[in-house]
């Protein structure tokens, strides 16, 4: 069977994470431990997956802008505002920071920041027609690229007073989010995550969406691996110092099934109409855990 298989590199060459040191020293036993695991049939990460400390550094500044206009978002987003302001909100933090709104012209997308409210699930476009209201819960999803580098999060907010249902949808989906984030550790699987994540929420009695999922983040928007959340425990791909993706559960409270708007072409909604949540941060895995990059 053709499988992909990275250039051996020679013991004395310099190594490939451009360090500078001689690859028998750097990060020759890595590699050799990462063989071990797919020798094993597990999937494993390649060295574009894997973040050099130089890129680390360039993320975790993004990030610092990222989290900076998600924290404007929350200390202005209010009753009565349109998704359109927080649009121009985002825009207007994200730029005076030296940055760029990743979402801009993403693929075509229109605008700088994703408003996702209620049945909408995710990649809701900001409109001046989408007037927030007491009760909606709504879920800004903002992503940034600084000097090259991306990073992503997202939070949800309660507009006024909610009712406990979806007071409970929002509360419970960040602590999913949070349960699988303990699971993320070098030498662990990105599985050991999907499988906490769904069954936390199958226990409360919601579903996971299936079709839509995180992602590695860093030098591209969207990087392998594709993170799924409905995985099983010692499954999907090896987590390995360096790796950098995010962890986006998406939460509904009624049936799993979505759809997508046939006008946009971007918006996902819930096929019953009920409610879903999503909470986002971006991961580093590090030698000993993780460290959270964008909340
Ligand atoms: N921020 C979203 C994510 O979490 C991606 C949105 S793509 C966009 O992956 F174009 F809609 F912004
Ligand atoms: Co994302």
């Amino acid at each position: 069977m053709p499988r992909f298989i990275e250039k051996k590199l020679d013991r004395n060459a310099p190594c490939w994470c451009h360090s500078g040191k001689k690859y028998k020293v750097c990060h020759l036993a890595f590699d050799e431990k990462i063989a071990e695991f797919r020798r094993h049939g597990a999937r494993v990460p390649n060295h574009k997956m894997i973040k050099t400390p130089e890129q680390m550094e360039g993320i975790r500044k993004s990030a610092k802008v990222n989290v900076a206009v998600l924290d404007y978002v929350a200390e202005h987003i209010r009753e009565g505002i349109t998704t359109e302001e927080i649009d121009r909100w985002v825009y207007e933090q994200t730029t005076r920071a030296g940055a760029i709104p990743a979402p801009l012209n993403y693929e075509g997308f229109p605008k700088s920041v994703c408003t996702s409210i209620n049945d909408q699930v995710c990649h809701g476009i900001p409109s001046e027609s989408d007037v927030l209201k007491a009760g909606d819960i709504v879920n800004v999803d903002c992503s940034t690229i600084l000097n090259g580098y991306f990073s992503d999060s997202s939070r949800m907010f309660i507009i006024g007073e909610t009712t406990p249902e979806k007071k409970k949808l929002v509360e419970t989906t960040r602590e999913i989010m949070l349960a699988g984030l303990e699971q993320v550790k070098p030498w662990g699987f990105l599985g050991d995550m999907g499988q906490v994540i769904s069954d936390m929420a199958h226990e409360n009695g919601y579903t996971v969406v299936r079709e839509i999922g995180g992602h590695g983040c860093g030098v591209q928007f969207h990087e392998e691996p594709w993170v799924s959340y409905v995985t099983k425990k010692g499954t999907d791909m090896l987590m390995v110092p360096g790796m950098c993706f995010t962890i986006e559960p998406m939460i509904n409270m009624g049936t799993d099934e979505i759809f997508e708007d046939a006008d946009n072409g971007w918006t996902i909604y819930t096929a019953d109409g009920m409610p879903s949540a999503q909470w986002e941060i971006q991961v580093l895995v590090t030698e000993d855990g993780h460290e959270v990059i964008s909340w």
